[in-house]
């Protein structure tokens, strides 16, 4: 926290994350951590006097990777108490325990009240957000700066299926209810509802498909699926996670397998970015000569979150033909660095408010 000549105002909070999921990139999350830290660094280079205290914040966890949710850091600080209630039993892939996990990092060592995190409405004026786009519209249009003005709602749900397995050579076609071909026949179905919305914002991955025992010459008796769902119509999203509960229960019937788990994780709302935020974002642009557009994201960062307890504004950057969560995710130093100008141009001008 940098103080501000008047520090018992609301102060305004940049930032973003450093995890990463598995075969990333280096740039998603980072440029907004680092970014924030060298804008501070440059409007004291400048000699600027902040009015509002700045704050810098790198948020644990914003990747579903280690403890199955999102943004996990930035949901807590909104207040969620599900979150809160649901870290009490969370264990990581190595089955090290939520609090474990933040012991051995210097956190939660006197109470594992989580609610002590909690940040109250008005903590701060504003919220930013410096990220690189993940898609490739600055770079195709040439723009230097977008200025985010809502962020799509997503949601992820978990499901399994078990069956009796048995034998690859010895368990005749008829006489099978094979979870495997369950978990595949789900994953078309969330493609399919998709794509009935009609609608080219209407979004469902299913990226993680894994299957008990793993042997070739074994009938999969537990699956396991995850899929990711989004939409800028929230109520259309959630018309397509209705469609894939009512598929994953006619699934289990017409296959004879048990639907042991449908499990919602997170189904959020989108989130709008403050009109006094984008003018200020927009006006910063304007005068370091940087052309922008507005623009809405279609990735969830801990912005979504922080929506829900401060005014909320975000900063896309350029990278290369879009790419993003994938080893070839980059943004070039210009980019980055306008991007850190327009923030700390920005963080001054709310500074100031
Ligand atoms: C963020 O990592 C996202 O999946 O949108
Ligand atoms: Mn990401
Ligand atoms: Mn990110
Ligand atoms: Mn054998």
């Amino acid at each position: 926290m940098w103080e501000g000549l008047q520090p018992e105002l609301a102060a305004v909070a940049t930032g973003s994350h450093i995890d990463a999921i598995p075969y990333s990139g280096k740039y998603d999350g980072v440029v907004g951590v680092l970014g924030a830290i060298e804008a501070i660094n440059v409007l004291k280079r400048s000699g600027f006097k902040p009015k509002r205290s700045l704050e810098v914040i790198l948020f644990t966890s914003e990747e579903p990777t280690r403890f199955g949710i999102s943004c996990l850091g930035s949901r807590l600080l909104a207040g969620s108490e599900a979150l809160a209630n649901a870290l009490k039993t969370t264990v990581d892939g190595q089955n090290i325990s939520f609090f474990d996990a933040a012991r051995s990092a210097g956190y939660a060592n006197d109470q594992d009240d989580l609610s002590s995190v909690f940040l109250k409405k008005g903590t701060y004026s504003a919220f930013v957000e410096l990220h690189i786009e993940q898609g490739p519209i600055l770079e195709e249009e040439g723009i230097s700066i977008g200025i985010v003005t809502a962020i799509a709602a997503p949601a992820s749900i978990r499901v399994e299926f078990e069956g009796n397995g048995g034998h690859a050579g010895a368990v005749l076609m008829p006489k099978r209810n094979d979870a495997g071909l369950a978990a595949a026949e789900l994953a078309l179905a969330v493609e399919r509802h998709v794509l009935e919305s009609g609608s080219i914002d209407s979004v469902g991955t299913v990226g993680i498909l894994e299957l008990h025992p793993g042997a070739i010459n074994s009938i999969p008796s537990k699956s396991h699926i995850e899929i990711d769902t989004r939409d800028i119509d929230e109520e259309r999203r959630n018309i397509i996670i209705e469609k894939i509960r009512q598929s994953a229960n006619t699934i289990a019937i017409n296959r004879g397998v048990r639907l042991s788990e449908f499990k919602i994780i997170n189904q959020d709302p989108p989130a709008l970015s403050e009109k006094s935020i984008i003018e200020a974002m927009e006006a910063s642009s304007k005068e370091l000569n940087l052309t922008h557009k507005l623009m809405i994201s279609r990735a969830y960062h801990d912005s979504l979150f922080m929506a829900r307890v401060s005014p909320m504004g975000m900063i896309f950057i350029p990278c290369y033909k879009g790419y993003s969560h994938k080893p070839e995710e980059f943004s070039s130093v210009d980019d980055i660095s306008n991007g850190v100008k327009v923030l700390a141009l920005t963080l001054a001008k709310l500074s100031l408010e």
